[in-house]
């Protein structure tokens, strides 16, 4: 039986041609309950389309840590780890996920208080908002009219010891309905965006790299990512930009010596471009906020030097070289026209292809706004696999 994949809505503000192939619905499938047959389908449309949206779901947080867990069987503990350390106070993350008892690789995120909730007697649930992670704020005036922010454009993953998981689930319990609100990016240029209230926005990292000049693509193949040990703590004493792609230069990350015991053999260095298991496309996948070094390989040989952008290779390690560069390779990638942003509905269970796509927490909810929902991503039992030698040749 094939499944029926239908094209998801663009709003008017998507550049349609670039997203074609982005996002799909999938009709007529219960996604709590997938035989063997027909999870290979949709592992193959996931890796293909990115994101996959399963409309009036009814899934309980074993179902949906076993359709999570089937993308990669040997998964077992949650993105950043089961256990709630004393070390993990400290993260960024941390306010922002309640776990589900039963299921722990699950949590409840959202905003506003929740009762007798899978075993959670009260929740209190934060909408994260720019207002507390940006070094500047939208005025409280503007908010009020409706105008709000990205709030961290980023990967799910811990980046230190455990491996990014290779999917995301999304389950919309509760989704509060409100006017619509204006993501405007801030950054001098005046683009903004329509977006749904709370949305989740996506932009692909495919396109994120098919858009780059020929010098970029070339340093983006030839470069890996190494991530600061404990990211969340790192960078939980900075700002970030008012595009929420990556932190502002201050200086204010917390001194390595400072950060919670850490051991050079759990620091990530991943490569820049994530190769797709499916389509063998490279997706432009870097966390720019836990980015703290990047390491570029010369030029392979033959290949033409004029032009070429760290044509012997480099260890970058100035942190602000390192976001500029990231920063000029993915900025072009969360265009407006570039961004899909989920309207979600009530029951909406979305599937996303977290090593293949880029995406963000948008907007900001009155605290007696209720919205739940169940997350899901598992430490995946393997690295995301980069560029081969032939896409080195070919893009190098
Ligand atoms: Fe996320």
């Amino acid at each position: 039986m094939a499944i029926e994949l239908v094209p998801l809505p663009l709003p008017a503000s998507a550049d349609a041609s670039k997203l074609a192939d982005f996002g799909r619905e999938v009709k007529g499938v219960n996604p709590a309950d997938v035989s063997p047959e027909l999870f290979k389908e949709i592992e193959q449309a996931l890796y293909k389309h990115g994101a996959l949206l399963f409309r009036n779901a009814n899934v309980s947080p074993a179902q949906q840590y076993a359709l999570t867990k089937a993308f990669d069987p040997q998964s077992k503990s949650y993105g950043h780890g089961n256990n709630k350390t004393g070390e993990t106070k400290k993260s960024i993350l941390h306010p922002d996920l309640k776990t589900i008892p039963s299921v722990p690789q699950v949590q409840l995120i959202g905003n506003g208080t929740v009762y007798n909730h899978e075993g959670l007697a009260e929740a209190k649930l934060k909408h994260p908002s720019h207002t507390t992670f940006h070094k500047t704020r939208v005025s409280p005036e503007d908010e009020e009219k409706g105008v709000t922010r990205f709030y961290r454009w980023h990967i799910d993953a811990a980046l230190y010891d455990l491996n990014p998981p290779k999917v995301t689930t999304l389950y919309g319990l509760s989704v509060p309905q409100g006017p619509g609100q204006l993501c405007r990016y801030d950054d001098g240029t005046g683009d903004e965006l329509e977006v749904p209230l709370g949305t989740t926005a996506f932009v692909s990292g495919k396109v994120m790299f098919d858009i780059l000049p020929k010098e970029l693509k070339s340093l983006a193949v030839r470069s890996k990512v190494k991530y600061a040990p404990h990211p969340y703590v790192w960078m939980a004493p900075a700002h970030a930009m008012s595009t929420a792609l990556g932190i502002e230069s201050e200086g204010l990350e917390m001194p390595l010596e400072e950060l919670p015991p850490w051991e050079e053999s759990k620091i990530k260095v991943l490569p820049v471009l994530w190769k797709n298991p499916a389509t063998g496309d490279l997706h432009f996948q870097v966390h720019p906020c836990g980015a703290m070094e990047l390491l570029v390989d010369p030029l392979p040989e033959g290949a033409n030097r004029e032009g070429a952008l760290y044509p012997d290779g480099e260890h970058i390690t100035d942190l602000k070289e390192v976001r500029e560069l990231l920063y000029k390779m993915q900025r072009p990638g969360i265009a407006p026209s570039l961004v899909y942003p989920h309207d979600w509905q009530e029951n909406d269970f979305v599937l996303f292809h977290n090593r293949g796509l880029l995406h963000t927490v948008v907007g900001a909810f009155k605290p007696d706004q209720v919205r739940a929902f169940h997350q899901c991503n598992l430490a995946a039992s393997d690295e995301p696999a980069g560029p081969t030698h032939e896409d080195v040749k070919a893009y190098a």
